[in-house]
């Protein structure tokens, strides 16, 4: 059972908070995790168990963020302790073949289905990185599109609109304002980037028309994860891969979010359409730091060592733990009934929440499906797009929600870019507890 509002103190969280700015940007080590985000400070966490994290004050929560959705099969899962305990014992890296590696790239082929080979990586970062590099290298053609408000990772090229900006500051949806959302990046990376609109059929058209025989790929995420959580329209993946086929633009799937979260084959298994390359991260190493890319040989082979070679190096790369942990992961994700369980226990949550909001009369959706949702604040159905996202949505409102959950034994970050997470091992009981704290806190916002 989480503990009642009376017994928290978060004494302790702050004075590690203070002494972490002696020695670390903003005292931590991702902007998204500090000051920015949590008020006063973040929650300083000590140790999880199954679904449940502890901070350094000893509170007890629910967890809902997972590492960002990197956790699927939530804390210290006993398997996977045991794997990593073992793979220490034998050596955790040679930096060279592994039989460790081969068993992680066969289970990975056998989930994933345009997945003929796959390299990994050590983020998802890396993976987005390398995709687009191949892509290129394919094609032939330099310039490449991305969607507002998708986040791929914060390589140069990536970081335009991956943030959420006010409406008078974005442009129109026909001519998009390219703001960049860091500094230090040369404006001429950004000539190579074709910025549009997501989600809108009539927008995708225009933008092909125009820019279609340029391009060498396009990239987005399946389901817009980095605005909340954000299903396409029908209809309107299967339009982009038909326009990318036309255009003979490579189509990258960035599941670093969505994969081995809605079905074994990601996103792609669940909405039936084949990428050209595919990308991977977050839950593909239940805690461990790994990314991959994935597609046909053709375009993976280009990797091969010789002359027109794709480069890519990384002391790190089919780091062999991590690569033990990568194998067991996928086995269990294999077992019968999960991605059933995952569907089922996050579809619940969303119920529970909707009908929280309903009673509380507060205006508020959660959006999203199964394992992974979002709560937006707005007089709106739907949230379809990043330009709805900055113009409709309360996220100060949202924060002090999340604010409100923390002091009740819910972990999440308050961040409404990003989303709640539905793993493994969450149950029955931590939905209760879920909407029993919502409920709490919709009493303390009316
Ligand atoms: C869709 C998407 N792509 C890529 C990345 C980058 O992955 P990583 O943080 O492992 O570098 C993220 C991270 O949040 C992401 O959400």
């Amino acid at each position: 059972m989480t503990q009642t509002l009376t017994t928290r103190s978060r004494a302790r969280s702050q004075q590690w908070f203070q002494r972490a700015q002696q020695s670390l940007v903003e005292g931590v080590n991702s902007p998204s995790r500090g000051a920015a985000v949590y008020h006063p400070g973040p929650v300083v966490l000590e140790r999880g168990r199954g679904s449940h994290v502890w901070d350094a004050d000893g509170n007890d929560y629910v967890d809902f963020m997972m590492s960002f959705g990197a956790l699927i099969h939530g804390h210290a899962h006993p398997k996977l302790v045991e794997v990593v305990s073992q793979a220490m014992a034998e050596g955790s890296h040679f930096a060279t073949a592994t039989s460790a590696e081969v068993e992680a790239a066969e289970r990975f082929r056998r989930m994933v289905p345009s997945a003929e080979l796959v390299r990994f990586t050590n983020t998802g970062t890396e993976a987005t990185m390398l995709a687009l590099r191949l892509a290129r290298a394919h094609t032939r053609r330099t310039r490449f599109l991305k969607f507002e408000g998708h986040y791929h990772g914060w390589y140069d090229c990536y970081l335009l609109n991956g943030h959420s900006y006010s409406p008078e500051e974005i442009g129109s949806p026909e001519n998009p304002m390219k703001i960049p959302d860091s500094a230090g990046i040369p404006p001429s990376t950004f000539d190579e980037v074709v910025l549009a609109p997501w989600n809108v059929v009539s927008a995708l058209e225009r933008v092909m028309r125009d820019h279609g025989r340029e391009l060498a790929a396009v990239i987005t995420e399946p389901i817009m994860a980095n605005m909340g959580c954000i299903p396409p329209r029908d209809g309107y993946l299967e339009r982009l891969r038909e326009l990318t086929c036309d255009y003979g633009v490579l189509l990258i799937f960035d599941e670093v979010v969505t994969g081995f979260r809605y079905a074994p084959g990601g996103c792609q298994e669940f909405y039936g359409i084949r990428p050209d390359i595919s990308v991977f991260g977050k839950a593909l190493g239940a805690g461990f730091p790994v990314g991959a890319v994935a597609g046909p040989r053709p375009i993976l082979d280009r990797m091969r060592w010789g002359e027109d070679m794709v480069l890519h190096y990384g002391t790190f790369n089919g780091h062999r733990l991590t690569m033990k942990v990568v194998a067991a992961n996928l086995d269990l994700l294999s077992a019968d009934g999960t991605y059933r369980n995952l569907h089922a226990i996050g579809n619940a949550a969303i119920a529970g929440l909707q009908a929280v909001f309903r009673k509380r009369k507060i205006k508020a959706i959660v959006q999203g499906f199964g394992p992974m949702f979002q709560i937006y604040f707005t007089d709106r159905d739907a949230i379809h797009d990043y330009r709805d996202y900055c113009k409709h949505v309360d996220t100060r409102r949202y924060s002090h929600f999340v604010h409100l959950l923390l002091e009740r034994g819910i972990y999440m970050t308050p961040s409404n870019g990003l989303h709640w997470i539905i793993s493994t091992v969450h149950t029955e009981s931590d939905v209760t507890a879920l909407v029993e704290a919502v409920d709490q806190a919709c009493a303390e916002l009316a």
